[in-house]
């Protein structure tokens, strides 16, 4: 049976290409709600672009919610130099025309607790956790019945990418994903940190996206569309011929258990200094404290983009036999 879930992210290219992930395995995943947070774009224009995503997929029955418009203590600093000035790679897709969808009233706070309350369901986090944080403080008895957290962020051994140490979303809101990782730790549950450890395994790679393209113009020519500017950044700063397509993963790992694999661990955020951001994660055990998350440090490559493909293009995964001659099961970047 499909399990229900919530995306809270900031879309951002790899939010939407998990978007349009989660919304292409129906058996798996029952998508109830988007929220938004400001992240890699201010809130208003990640709203319009999960609009325009579900727009694309036809799945505008699908609502998004508006939510937090900047962190919770610090400074605002978006991500549009890595996303484009419209945070969808500059492709400049026209606005969802508002007689196609609902205008939610209820803020993404407000959304996340009444369905929280109503059912338990697991919660995807692919931007900042600013929502989430505020969920945990303000609606606590909601977030105990979150079945799931799995939260695209931090990192334990690779370096990060807005500083030595510090991924974007821990980053650009500290204060949340302390707060996230505290709550979690009261109540003894796991976050599944899927972290930069794993994402930085998943380049899409001008190969792959041809291959896309033939199998499947439309949604093909889509990706293509929102990553040119993605591909672009990343050989400028990475000399990478491709781009990280971190949040899609957050979605396959939730899909599919076998994917990543990595090791529970006590996990702090730290909220200042010039570490500002980091996850700490304690792997010697000199805390003595119980785990709160699942630190993933391993993904099969091969097996995350049999699942992106036959997914999106609703074929089966033997048909997809160029795949294992197009995918860089070594991909490395800068980090190794
Ligand atoms: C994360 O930050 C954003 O730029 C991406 O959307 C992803 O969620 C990677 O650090
Ligand atoms: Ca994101």
């Amino acid at each position: 049976m499909a399990r229900k879930i919530i995306i809270d992210c900031d879309p951002g290219i790899d939010d939407s290409l998990a978007i349009m992930l989660a919304l292409s395995m129906p058996d798996q995943i029952e998508l109830l709600g988007i929220t938004i947070a400001a992240g890699n774009s201010p809130v208003e224009m990640g709203y319009q672009n999960a609009l325009k995503v579900l727009d694309f997929m036809g799945r505008l029955d699908v609502p998004v919610f508006m939510g937090a418009d900047r962190p919770l203590r610090r400074e605002f600093i978006n991500a549009l130099d890595t996303h484009g000035s419209d945070g969808l790679g500059e492709s400049f897709l026209p606005e969802t025309d508002p007689a196609k969808y609902v205008r939610q009233e209820r803020s993404a706070l407000e959304f996340m607790a009444e369905t929280l309350r109503r059912e338990p369901a697991s919660l995807i986090a692919l931007g900042p956790m600013t929502n989430i944080a505020m969920l945990a403080q303000k609606h606590p008895d909601a977030f105990d019945n979150i079945e799931e957290l799995v939260s695209m962020g931090g990192s334990f051994r690779s370096h990060g990418n807005c500083s030595p140490v510090a991924e974007y979303n821990y980053w650009c809101d500290p204060d949340a994903a302390s707060i996230v990782y505290e709550e979690m730790d009261r109540r003894k549950r796991l976050i599944s940190m899927v972290g930069l450890d794993v994402t930085r395994r998943i380049v899409l790679t001008p190969d792959l996206l041809a291959y896309f393209k033939r199998l499947d113009h439309r949604i093909g020519g889509f990706i293509e569309k929102i990553t040119g500017f993605y591909l672009d950044f990343h050989w400028e700063w990475e000399h990478l011929i491709g781009c990280v397509i971190n949040d899609p993963l957050a979605v396959a790992c939730f899909a599919d258990k076998d994917l990543c694999r990595g090791f529970t661990s006590y996990v702090q955020i730290e909220t200042g200094g010039i570490s500002i951001g980091q996850s700490v994660v304690d792997s010697m055990h000199f805390y003595r404290h119980s785990p709160n998350a699942l630190v993933m440090t391993e993904v099969d490559t091969l097996a995350f983009f049999r699942l992106f493909f036959s997914s999106l293009l609703g074929v089966d995964k033997s048909e997809l036999d160029l795949l294992p001659q197009l995918i860089r099961t070594d991909s490395r970047t800068i980090d190794d």
